[in-house]
């Protein structure tokens, strides 16, 4: 069994592997640009190693990354001063009273790995409690689409290709689905190859729950959000059949 969730091998590879997806990029500008509208404090839900979080700190305002994984927080706290407060707790049921925050958002679908309907009203309950008045919360999962989510299972196929300390990492992924759940386990190896030959492999593994738009429309509605808009894609495109995402934006 490899590794569960985010700990040391996923956080090991995370930033090599995710600068080569050409899709990731408009999602840290899209946030950016929310917390230059919203002004004021900003609180991230799964910031990861601070992809998105390094970027929207840079505009100087108060901003606080919480992620339940110590490894990705090590990593965001080794790149150097930024800022940024960094709080080690679970999003479904942090706590930071007295604070509230003028923008909550969780961005790369780190709300996918919330798998059950009360994990998620949890942490919708734990956003409204720390929302500012007006405050906004923004978030984003992958759209679904029916042929691939009908698959049970998709073989392991590699998925990715970076360098790493100066070996080629080969990424493979497998994906097991139930419908029934509407969740995933997607298990990645990670292979470190020197002049072409393996020279060792680790793997990763992570449950994600998918979500359907009316579904979010109902889940949000239900958590308390009044004013709820959901985009097909970062650039606040309507939802058409070949979106990538749901971008949620929350008030
Ligand atoms: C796909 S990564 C996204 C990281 C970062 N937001 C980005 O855009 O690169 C998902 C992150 O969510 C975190 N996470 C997953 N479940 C969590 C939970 N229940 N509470 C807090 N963080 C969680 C993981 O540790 C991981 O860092």
């Amino acid at each position: 069994m490899g590794d569960l969730e985010y700990g040391p091998v996923t956080a090991r590879y995370y930033d090599a592997a995710y600068a080569t997806l050409e899709t990731l990029g408009p999602d840290v500008d899209f946030y950016r640009g929310l917390a230059r509208e919203t002004g004021g404090a900003v609180l991230e839900l799964g910031c990861g190693t601070g992809r998105v979080l390094r970027a929207v700190a840079e505009d100087g305002g108060a901003c606080t990354g919480l992620d339940s994984s110590p490894e990705m927080l090590d990593v965001l706290r080794a790149k150097g001063p930024a800022g940024i407060a960094l709080v080690a707790a679970d999003m479904r049921s942090f706590d930071l009273a007295p604070r509230r925050f003028d923008l909550i958002y969780s961005a790369f679908r780190a709300f996918q790995h919330l798998a059950t309907v009360d994990d998620q009203l949890r942490c919708l309950s734990r956003v409204r409690a720390h929302l500012a008045p007006c405050g906004v919360f923004a978030f984003d999962v992958f759209k679904p689409h029916l042929e691939r989510m009908a698959l049970v299972e998709e073989p392991e196929t590699e998925d990715l290709r970076f360098v790493h300390d100066g070996d080629e990492v080969v990424r493979t992924a497998r994906v097991l689905r139930d419908g029934a759940t509407q969740c995933m386990r997607v298990i990645f190896r990670y292979e470190r190859q020197r002049e072409g030959r393996p020279v060792g492999s680790e793997s990763a593994e992570f449950v994600m729950r998918w979500f359907h738009r009316y579904e979010l429309e109902h889940l949000m509605a239900r958590a308390g959000f009044p004013r709820v808009e959901i985009f097909g894609d970062f650039d606040r495109s309507p939802i058409a059949p070949d979106s990538p995402s749901f971008v949620v934006v929350a008030r």
